[in-house]
């Protein structure tokens, strides 16, 4: 009886093997085949354990025979179970190489168009880390512009001939009854600065002015400045001389002749203009620099007392200097552009160059 069932058993676990071997190989795609082992090995419904159950009919010695054959027969599906696995993984992936395949060879077909920083930009951005580096906070002003800060806190009253010296847009203002300007200068922020800092201060702020004038090869009426300002006690024309020289020679990468002349601005007593060799020419004379080899860079002076009154300064105990550097004249000679009108052209064949 127990030899019978013996064979029997073997006979079972045979035909059991022998089925796994044909399904397993007919199987095409890994969830089958993950069905498959389940529906063999499976712990409740698996066929394997199905079969043996019947094992607790049978004594010590035959369990342990009958058991080794079942555990071979196991380990042995499990392998091929295992092996059409790593195929079936080698299909897929060898499928998707040959259907998604990317050539990293080909060109985009457009070319990607990169931007960069005007050259106003870039230069600003170098002065900022100068002045900075001197201890000047970099600051920003407003480009519509009261007449009171443009003009009459800097020492311009309404009816001043210095008016003439710069042409202005003056604007209608329909909201209110301040008389606007577009600043003709970056002088607008001296008032503006030390009622909003008080003193000591040391800042700097680059912008836009705008001129209503005739354009030609040195003059937009759009361009840059950059204003400088410094308050504190004992503050000279020394100070200022000493603060340019860094300033330019930073720009420049080497020392730039310089040469200064008496000015006049309202605003500043004494009052200096700042001229620069021209390095367009190198002082032979040509359009930017009119034939005369220098170049106006900056005016400049120690501010003048009405000034320092009107931003709530004491100008008994307290002086300073301020300068107005024209960024963009700074910004010709650095890279050598003879006409100014291309800074605001937004012209790509021009643009492309820095
Ligand atoms: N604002 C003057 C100009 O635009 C320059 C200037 C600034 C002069 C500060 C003196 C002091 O010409």
């Amino acid at each position: 009886m127990v030899i019978f069932f013996n064979i029997y058993m073997r006979e079972k676990l045979e035909k059991l093997r022998a089925s796994a071997v044909v399904e397993i190989q007919k199987i095409k795609d890994l969830k089958k085949l993950d069905d498959l082992e389940l529906n063999y090995f499976g712990r409740k419904e698996g066929k394997l354990n199905l079969m043996l159950k019947g094992l607790k009919e049978l004594g010590q010695e035959e369990k342990k025979v009958i058991g080794s054959v079942a555990n071979e027969l196991k380990s042995e599906i499990q392998i091929l179970i295992d092996n059409k696995r790593a195929d079936l993984r080698s299909i897929e992936i060898n499928e998707k190489l040959s259907t998604e395949w990317l050539d990293v060879t080909l060109p985009t077909g457009f070319e990607e168009k990169r931007g960069h920083l005007h050259p106003n930009t870039i230069i600003e951005r170098e002065l900022e880390q100068i002045f900075k580096s001197l201890g000047f906070m970099v600051a920003d002003g407003p480009e519509l512009e009261s007449d009171y800060y443009n003009f009459e806190a800097l020492n311009i009253p309404p009816d001043h001939p210095a008016r003439d010296m710069q042409d202005t847009f003056y604007i209608d203002n329909k909201a209110g009854k301040e008389k606007l300007v577009m600043r003709t200068h970056t002088s607008n922020v001296q008032v503006r600065a030390m009622q909003k800092y008080g003193v000591p201060i040391r800042l700097i702020v680059p912008g836009r002015v705008f001129r209503y004038e005739a354009t030609d090869a040195s003059h937009d009426i759009a361009f840059r400045q950059l204003e400088g300002l410094m308050v504190g006690e004992n503050i000279s024309i020394a100070n200022l001389i000493a603060v340019m020289k860094v300033a330019l020679k930073g720009i420049f990468q080497k020392e730039v002749r310089v040469r200064l002349r008496p000015g006049y601005f309202p605003f500043v007593e004494p009052g200096f203009e700042m001229d620069m060799g021209c390095l367009i020419c190198n002082g032979v004379g040509c359009s930017v620099c009119k034939q005369v080899g220098w170049l106006e860079i900056l005016g400049c002076g120690l501010i003048h007392p009405n000034v320092l009154k009107a931003g709530g300064v004491d100008p008994k105990k307290y002086s300073g200097f301020a300068f107005g550097v024209g960024l963009t004249r700074l910004v010709m000679m650095r890279y050598g552009i003879e006409d100014i009108r291309y800074l605001n052209s937004g012209d790509l064949r021009f643009l492309k160059q820095f």
